[in-house]
């Protein structure tokens, strides 16, 4: 069985992959004694100290670029673990990598909604232009690319990260010119949030070490205007067609203790809900909804199909 990271063999893990990790390469830097200081710093914010493990973990890729065998050493020690311990944390989570990273981490979500708009596409280039897969470094150094799953802004589909910051609405041109941006070295401001920096410096600032000088500097970052705001056009929308949504059912407190009077007590009140006042169900069957069980390839599981 292969062992943990930091552990007496210290060159491959076990986890949701078998991938193994690389020991320290010659020119990786040393984790210095001030590494050391932040990650006693660390610890102090909490109660437990092993609660600090999350963020020391962070620190050690802001050094090292990876949960290196070194790091895992220095988190055990300071936080009385066993290395086996760091090291399973540090192999549940994807955000901790166990390989050496690129300058940049690109990742491109590839779940259904950015997949059927285009995500898929955008990662297959991008792994040509790279010559990588997922996971994997460009042999520059300059990018790892990885696939992901859905990164929570479905309404900006398809979705880039890089170093955890968004470029919304991609496509594949645009996502070619954004890592080739990169590879020149230069840092396109995302579409919205705190400005790029690369993959070591967001690690440090997930670590809770601001790369401003003050808290002001970092708020007006973290809260410059984004470029587009698709989340609220729903709601725009909504407004705009007098729609609402129904009021949810409030059921009385009830005296009595038995659970199916309860329930039938909550059925009669959600039949006696308004409707909607916008669309009517008979509308939105009319509109782009396709209707239960006329999907092309389906069996007809939909009402009226015995
Ligand atoms: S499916 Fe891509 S962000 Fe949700």
């Amino acid at each position: 069985m292969s062992a943990l990271p930091g552990s007496a063999e210290g060159t491959a893990v076990t986890g949701l992959d078998s991938s193994p990790v690389q020991p320290a390469s010659p020119d990786l830097p040393p984790l210095t004694e001030q590494a050391r200081l932040e990650a006693r710093q660390i610890i102090a914010r909490y109660p437990k100290a092993r609660s600090a493990l999350l963020p020391m973990l962070h620190l050690v890729q802001s050094y090292q670029g990876y949960v290196s065998p070194e790091g895992v050493a220095l988190c055990a020690e300071e936080l009385g673990l066993t290395k086996a311990e760091v090291g399973a944390v540090a192999t549940f989570y994807t955000m901790y990598k166990r390989r050496p990273t690129g300058r940049h981490l690109v990742s491109v979500c590839t779940n259904t909604l950015c997949s059927v708009l285009g995500g898929q596409r955008i990662m297959d280039a991008l792994s040509a232009d790279l010559g990588v897969h997922h996971d994997e470094t460009a042999a520059d150094g300059s990018i790892t690319l990885e696939h992901a799953e859905c990164l929570a802004a479905c309404d900006y589909a398809p979705v880039v990260t890089v170093d955890y910051e968004f470029y919304d609405q991609q496509d594949v041109d645009s996502a070619r010119e954004l890592v080739a941006a990169l590879r020149r070295g230069e840092k396109p401001p995302p579409t919205r949030g705190a400005p790029l920096t690369d993959f070591r410096g967001i690690s440090r600032q997930l670590a809770g070490f601001s790369q401003y000088d003050d808290v002001a500097a970092a708020q007006a970052a973290i809260d410059a205007p984004g470029a587009l705001g698709p989340t609220l056009v729903g709601l725009r929308l909504a407004a705009e067609r007098g729609e609402s949504a129904p009021e949810m059912p409030r059921s009385k407190p009830s005296s009595s203790p038995d659970p199916a009077a309860e329930a039938a007590g909550v059925e009669s009140a959600q039949r006696g809900a308004p409707e909607p006042s916008g669309r009517s169900l008979a509308d939105r069957n009319g509109g782009t909804d396709t209707p239960a069980g006329t999907e092309p390839g389906t069996s007809g599981q939909g009402p009226g199909k015995a």
